[in-house]
């Protein structure tokens, strides 16, 4: 075929095509590596100067044509498309609601409704504090001056600081690195924001959504601790493994949990305990309970804790020579999960409704001590 007969036919079949599918076949038909359009460029190589001279033009005349004729059609299609799905995916707003409650509690909203209630029990106020933070309340109060080494495993997220803005910048600069803004790492700047707030004697557990740069099955970049804080006078190391195991007990509904607690370093804490868990495999799940001691068992760490550092009492305000006190932390998803089975933490924020009705709670089953508070409907 020639030039002018290849075209007139493209011209017709690619006006008469009526699906994507159609114009990728007739786009490799004409243009492909074995298409005629192509087939005709080769010719090219054989032609009289004369002669390409003459045809070469028309030749790539025709191929920009059918490009172009090809991408128009094309546009038209996913157009129409666009407008046939719009039209067939209607939502009716005005459908009456369904017969059962659908909704369901989500477990990490569940586990600490649960923590509040065991440890309301135990004369425990529940705290708050903002999720943007300063650097002052995440770090340096915390013990954490500008260069300690700690800081650099917490893969903050900070906010960028208003560079240009120089009056933002002047007066960054007079408050020191410490007025910089982020995403808090860990709830223990509650600690701080609680004791200058409301000065001491203290016991209250803050839970919230926390945030690192980090991300694989077991870390999301966004995920909940609680924090424990106690303040008050003649507190020990007792009251904390004490509070610790009563708090297990109650929230595994297991008498048998037993605590091992392992030196640590926190720089906020003096001394320093790790809390771990003793478990058991049974089917080839960790069940937590008993000594991990014994054969086939094993210790699970669960908690960071210790004694409030002086320094952070002081630096919150208090005389650390009349005030003492504990605090913990420990992660709620990781208590959610331990407690309800799931071993992804990802699915935990993906809003995937089958999850939610798998591990949801019904909104009727609020947790209660005397009825066991991780009850289900
Ligand atoms: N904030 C610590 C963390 O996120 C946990 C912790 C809290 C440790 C309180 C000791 C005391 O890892």
């Amino acid at each position: 075929m020639d030039t002018a007969a290849i075209g007139s036919e493209a011209r017709s079949s690619i006006g008469a095509a009526q699906s994507l599918d159609e114009i990728e076949k007739l786009r490799v038909a004409y243009l492909g590596k074995q298409g005629s359009i192509s087939a005709l460029l080769k010719t090219l190589g054989g032609m009289t100067p004369d002669e390409r001279k003459e045809e070469g033009p028309k030749i790539h005349a025709l191929r920009e044509e059918v490009t172009a004729a090809l991408g128009a059609r094309k546009a038209e299609l996913e157009q129409a498309e666009l407008e046939q799905r719009l039209a067939a995916e209607t939502l009716d707003l005005s459908l009456p609601a369904p017969e059962t409650p659908k909704g369901s509690i989500h477990p990490v909203s569940q586990v600490m409704d649960e923590l509040a209630e065991i440890f309301a029990d135990m004369g425990f106020a529940v705290a708050t504090g903002p999720e943007i933070e300063d650097d002052w309340h995440n770090f340096a109060a915390l013990n954490m001056p500008e260069s300690h080494p700690a800081r650099a495993m917490h893969d903050t997220f900070y906010f960028p600081q208003a560079a240009g803005e120089t009056g933002a910048n002047e007066a960054l600069d007079r408050a020191g690195s410490s007025a910089r803004m982020l995403l808090r790492t860990h709830t223990s700047p509650v600690q701080v924001r609680t004791m200058k707030a409301q000065g001491a004697p203290i016991r209250i557990i803050a839970p919230g959504r926390v945030y690192r740069s980090d991300s694989d099955a077991t870390h999301t970049p966004m995920f909940h601790q609680v924090e424990g804080l106690v303040i008050d006078k003649g507190i020990h190391l007792g009251h904390l493994k004490w509070t610790l195991e009563t708090f297990l007990k109650a929230f595994f509904e297991r008498e048998d949990i037993v605590l091992r607690l392992r030196p640590s370093y926190f720089p906020f804490t003096e001394p320093s305990v790790e809390a771990d868990v003793g478990f058991a495999i049974e089917n080839g799940r960790r069940v937590l309970g008993g000594s991990g001691d014994e054969p086939g068992h094993g210790w699970m760490e669960l908690l960071g804790s210790g004694m409030v550092n002086r320094r952070v009492i002081e630096m919150s305000g208090l005389d650390p020579d009349e005030w003492q006190g504990f605090a913990f932390g420990v992660g709620v998803d990781r208590l959610a999960m331990l407690k309800y089975g799931m071993d992804d933490l990802r699915a935990f924020f993906d809003g995937d409704v089958r999850w939610l009705r798998h591990y949801g709670f019904s909104p009727f089953d609020q947790p209660t001590l005397s009825a066991g508070v991780g009850a289900r409907a």
